[in-house]
């Protein structure tokens, strides 16, 4: 099973690098970041807050209007623990959260104060750290998504604006790109799926995922399954499908473990998605499994940089060690000796520290 899987494989790895990261050997320890992209509605933000079980802005129109990073830290421990940090006007802000329920809210305040309240954008960078067992260790950025007409209060390049935005974290190098697509439009004219072809050529760094299923056309069902087959759009790390709330089961407080049940039989139900089920395309529980892979998969490809990180690290420290010369000896009758000359030598460094600040103030 993949819990097994996980506890086996996959959390060693994912335990090393936090084990070095807190020895401070992080500069090129970055994890990779998945970034969602997506026509304005296409489902984006649905399919991260199923994925992070945490209910963030989502619905009709222009509802994320800055870049969010998700960062979720899964932990042997009980319990849920989430902060938000941002900056506005040159000003760190930065607040802890206890309850799930509050971090919508949260993330509204923080939009209305950087991008201004209304309809307008912001490249600046909203974090939200997760610890809890329940969640996967990934880090998910949530965009604003594609739109083609300015409304009312926007300006009327918001369009380039932001795909420029997007453009910025799709080229990282160590992003990998999620491209949501609804199965109710063309996927050939996804604007979004344009934009990752264009900066990842082969697809290495780019997964579909088809939202809405339930809203398909009737009779255009067979194409979706084609697609999912990646037989239409070649992406190199292919294509999952999910279903997430409707607006309608948002309004009717359908929990996001509720959700996750009736995404199951929706699938297992379906006269032509089951078989997609059935091969493991399907379901959010599935997209996190296939993403957790590719996240142990990028550790394993930064793995011989990590060694030469780690090879300097200890050399500069057996260095630093050298510096601070012998410690206490074994031998009992020698240690009054040590401390002696120990406390001598400190007593020497201060005296030579005050007068040499004596020396400073009188002249
Ligand atoms: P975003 O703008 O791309 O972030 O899209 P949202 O996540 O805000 O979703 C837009 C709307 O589509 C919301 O009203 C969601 O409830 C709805 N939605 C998302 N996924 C699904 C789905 O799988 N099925 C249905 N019926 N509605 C969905
Ligand atoms: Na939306
Ligand atoms: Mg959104």
């Amino acid at each position: 099973t993949f819990s097994q899987h996980y506890e086996e494989k996959i959390r060693p790895c994912i335990d090393i690098v936090d084990n070095l990261r807190s020895l401070g050997v992080e500069k090129d320890l970055a994890l990779p970041a998945i970034a969602v992209i997506g026509d304005q509605s296409s489902g984006k933000s649905s399919v991260l807050e199923a994925l992070s079980g945490v209910a963030l802005p989502r619905g009709s129109g222009i509802v994320t209007r800055c870049p969010l990073e998700l960062k979720m830290i899964r932990t042997k421990e009980k319990g849920w623990h989430g902060q938000i940090s941002y900056q506005t006007n040159n000003q760190d802000y930065c607040e802890d959260i206890d309850d799930p329920e509050d971090v919508e809210k949260k993330i509204r305040e923080a939009q209305d104060k950087i991008a201004g309240p209304g309809v307008s954008i912001s490249e600046d960078l909203i974090s939200l750290q997760i610890t809890s067992p329940n969640v996967p260790d990934l880090t998910l950025i949530d965009l604003p998504g594609i739109a083609r007409v300015a409304v009312k209060g926007q300006p009327e390049n918001i369009g380039e604006q932001i795909k420029r935005l997007i453009k910025k974290f799709v080229t990282k190098q160590e992003t990998i790109n999620l491209v949501v697509v609804p199965c109710n439009v063309d996927i050939a004219t996804t604007e979004a799926l344009q934009m990752a072809q264009n900066e990842d050529p082969e697809g290495e760094r780019t997964l579909g995922i088809l939202t809405k299923p339930d809203l398909v056309d009737k009779g255009t069902e067979q194409t979706v399954v084609d697609i999912v087959h990646n037989e239409v759009i070649h992406l190199t790390k292919g294509y999952m499908i999910v279903r997430c709330r409707g607006q309608k089961e948002i309004l009717d407080h359908v929990t996001l473990n509720e959700a996750t049940e009736t995404e199951k039989f929706f699938f297992k139900d379906h006269p032509q998605f089951n078989t997609l089920y059935n091969e493991g395309f399907a379901t959010i529980p599935k997209l996190a499994e296939k993403l957790t892979i590719e996240l142990v998969h990028h550790i394993e490809k930064s793995m011989p940089r990590l060694e030469e990180q780690i090879e300097a690290k200890l050399a500069e420290t057996l260095k630093e060690l050298e510096a601070y010369g012998s410690g206490p000896p074994s031998d009992p009758s020698e240690r009054l000796s040590f401390l002696i000359d120990k406390v001598t030598a400190f007593i020497q460094d201060m005296f030579n520290l005050t007068t040499g600040e004596e020396v400073k103030c009188n002249s």
